[in-house]
């Protein structure tokens, strides 16, 4: 690994188990560029504490997406791959950001819009009934903030943080932290103007296919690993069969042409998923179902996914066995991480006008 390279950096929130929308949106990116890149791909942990958790189920759940990720095919040798809270840095430097940052920009971030509505409260409503920029918990006013705790706002600023610690220039991620990034972005140009540049500005890497899974019950939404609805989501250590079950039962739309239109949303969801599992464009796709029905059409997603999360399901499963292995794995990233962020936060520490510490 060479510190010429590009750095590439991710990662992702270990709250329920990976799921097909993050092997496509993320991981199957990963996997593909991290060898031309200097990799670095994190286990999100403090992120996760924006929702409530229980905490030996958190802990035993780290491990586990230290062996997802390298399931997927995230290799030890070749990126450096670590837990978050592990490095210190990341909160420092999330809190000097945070300082920069308006707090109305945090408010307007759709994520934070949606979780906040997802708890049952009604937001951003203006006098005028339409969306407005600022969240005003119309309704149930106190429930709701005693509700909303501040991480799940200030959530964007710990992210930008994770990304400018280790100066990355490239962010594979799927379409909904698009914007987290552009906020990422901003503030690494704000800090720069203020500061004097320090860091780099980096770009978002959003593959044309497989960037936006959406549920396969619900398919105006997002796919999600914390799904309630279990037959919502595949998962990426499912078995054959439960793959068989949550295909065979995913919504589809009426009438019976194989074709994607925001009209047919269902269909259209498992034309992008089978178009990114093999890497195939979504009209020639539907060039040669041009003639089949639905019940077929099925047949084939649930194949290739089969055959697609086949070796990761292995893979995961003899992970697990071998704790001693993921931790030594850990060990690496960690350390390698920890120097470099010692590194930056230095430098911003410096730049802002703290005192250097006594040695
Ligand atoms: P998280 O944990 O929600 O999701 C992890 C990654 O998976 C992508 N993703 C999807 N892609 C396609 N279809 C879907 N249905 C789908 N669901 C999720 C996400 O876009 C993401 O790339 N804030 C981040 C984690 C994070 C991070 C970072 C990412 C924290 N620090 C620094 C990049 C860099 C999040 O909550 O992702």
């Amino acid at each position: 690994m060479s510190d010429k390279k590009p750095v590439l950096l991710s990662g992702i929130q270990p709250s329920g188990h990976l799921c097909i929308g993050n092997y496509l949106g993320a991981l199957k990116n990963w996997e593909a560029l991290q060898e031309s890149y200097d990799s670095i791909f994190l286990v999100v942990d403090m992120h996760a504490l924006t929702i409530k958790q229980n905490p030996a189920e958190l802990r035993q759940r780290c491990l586990s997406y230290v062996a997802q990720y390298i399931a997927c095919g995230l290799d030890p040798e070749k990126s450096h791959i670590f837990v978050q809270s592990h490095v210190i840095g990341h909160a420092e430097l999330a809190w000097v950001l945070s300082c920069l940052t308006p707090l109305g920009e945090l408010q307007r971030m759709t994520q934070f819009k949606d979780k906040v509505a997802k708890l049952g409260f009604k937001v951003n409503e203006r006098e005028d009934g339409q969306e407005g920029d600022e969240v005003k918990f119309t309704h149930s006013g106190a429930r709701a903030q005693a509700s909303v705790n501040s991480g799940l706002l200030s959530y964007p600023v710990l992210m930008a943080a994770d990304i400018l610690l280790y100066n990355a220039d490239l962010v594979p991620v799927g379409e909904d932290q698009r914007q987290h990034l552009e906020l990422c972005r901003d503030l690494a140009q704000r800090f720069n103007q203020v500061y004097s540049e320090t860091f780099k500005i980096p770009s978002a890497f959003v593959s044309k296919t497989g960037a936006r899974v959406m549920s396969l019950a619900e398919p105006t939404r997002k796919m999600s690993k914390s799904d309630k609805n279990q037959n919502a989501t595949i998962f990426i250590h499912d078995e054959p069969d439960r793959i068989r079950k949550k295909i065979a039962s995913a919504v589809t739309d009426s009438g019976n042409e194989i074709k994607a239109n925001p009209d047919k949303p269902g269909v259209t969801n498992l034309l992008s998923i089978l178009a990114a599992l093999t890497g195939t464009e979504i009209p020639e796709i539907e060039e040669k179902f041009s003639d089949r029905g639905y019940g077929e059409f099925k047949e084939v997603v649930t194949e290739a996914t089969i055959e697609a999360l086949r070796p990761v399901r292995e893979k995961y499963l003899s992970l697990t066995e071998d704790k001693s292995y993921l931790l030594s794995a850990l060990k690496d990233g960690t350390s390698v991480a920890q120097k470099r962020a010692y590194r930056i936060l230095s430098k911003v520490y410096r730049k802002i006008g703290f005192v250097e510490r006594p040695r």
